[in-house]
């Protein structure tokens, strides 16, 4: 790993290059490659300015950001609406949107017209869909259209219900072996990388040693050619549930609640606003009003 310097973060003299798929496939076996999610322009914002090669607009959403219980009720226009938002403070990265349940299951024709949302309402430049073999032929008609496919597959948060919940995938020979095939039946559609979640090293090293797209881990190891992480997760803003894998850069929400706090006990104490956050009628306006 090594001879492709790791991109540094912009300044405002030198708007970056914007990433695209060439890109990130040139990448494989030489340089990590850094995904994060988010859903708006300061989360957005935030992520390119830190160098993330790519930005995913997760359907997490749903989780994290609307509230829901798990990933099912998100729609195709609330994943745009937020897509388009993300875009706007998304300069560098390759923005992926991610395809929401029953977006792409039902037929190919659909599938394609949603994925192709995504790029002309939702700017995004590529799009993720969780599922193996079965949506080969989604994958393919897709990037036949010009719209560039990430695979995912592991724990699919939108098979919860097969699944059982969210729980870890591919802790057998036999299972990591059909995590494989599904892997080399999305390539062999045309996908231009792989999203492996909450599955062992070995099973996740197996995968990428075995395809010649990047593997994007979640849960996965240190064996993928790249890492995701959902924004909420690494900042410390959701705490419903913090799966063994995150790891929480930052505490961020008990000090955005300790500012809130702050705010509110200030207003009813008068001490906000202060002088210096008040502005005056010149003295001529001031006397007219005596
Ligand atoms: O929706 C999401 O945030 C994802 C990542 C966890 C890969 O699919």
């Amino acid at each position: 790993m090594s001879s492709h310097p790791s991109p540094s973060p912009q300044t405002p003299d030198t708007p970056a290059k914007p990433v695209m798929v060439p890109e990130i496939l040139a990448a494989k076996g030489h340089r990590k490659l850094c995904m994060v999610t988010a859903y708006d322009y300061p989360s957005a914002q935030l992520a390119d300015q830190a160098g993330a090669d790519m930005i995913l607009v997760g359907d997490s959403l749903a989780m994290v950001v609307l509230g829901m219980q798990d990933t099912l009720s998100v729609t195709m226009d609330q994943m745009l609406h937020h897509c388009l938002a993300a875009s706007r403070g998304c300069t560098r990265p390759l923005l992926v949107g991610d395809m929401p349940f029953l977006s792409y299951q039902a037929d190919v024709a659909e599938a394609v017209r949603n994925a192709g949302r995504f790029l002309a309402q939702g700017r995004a430049g590529a799009v993720k869909l969780e599922g193996g073999r079965e949506y080969a032929p989604q994958v393919k008609a897709m990037v036949s259209a010009g719209i560039p496919v990430m695979g995912h597959v592991g724990l699919t948060p939108q098979y919860l219900n097969t699944l059982g919940g969210f729980r870890a995938q591919g802790k057998t020979a036999a299972s990591a072996r059909a995590m494989l095939d599904d892997a080399k039946a999305l390539e062999d559609a045309g996908a231009f990388a792989i999203v492996l979640e909450a599955v062992p090293q070995e099973t996740a090293a197996l995968i990428t040693e075995s395809v010649q797209v990047p593997t994007i881990g979640i849960g996965a190891g240190n064996a993928t050619d790249g890492q995701v992480l959902v924004f909420h997760d690494l900042l410390g803003l959701f705490d419903r549930f913090v799966p063994r894998f995150v790891k929480q850069y930052a505490q961020i929400g008990p000090t955005m609640a300790e500012a809130l706090r702050r705010y509110c006990d200030e207003v009813r104490s008068g001490a906000f606003p202060a002088e210096e956050h008040t502005m005056h009628l010149r003295p001529e306006e001031r006397e007219k009003l005596v």
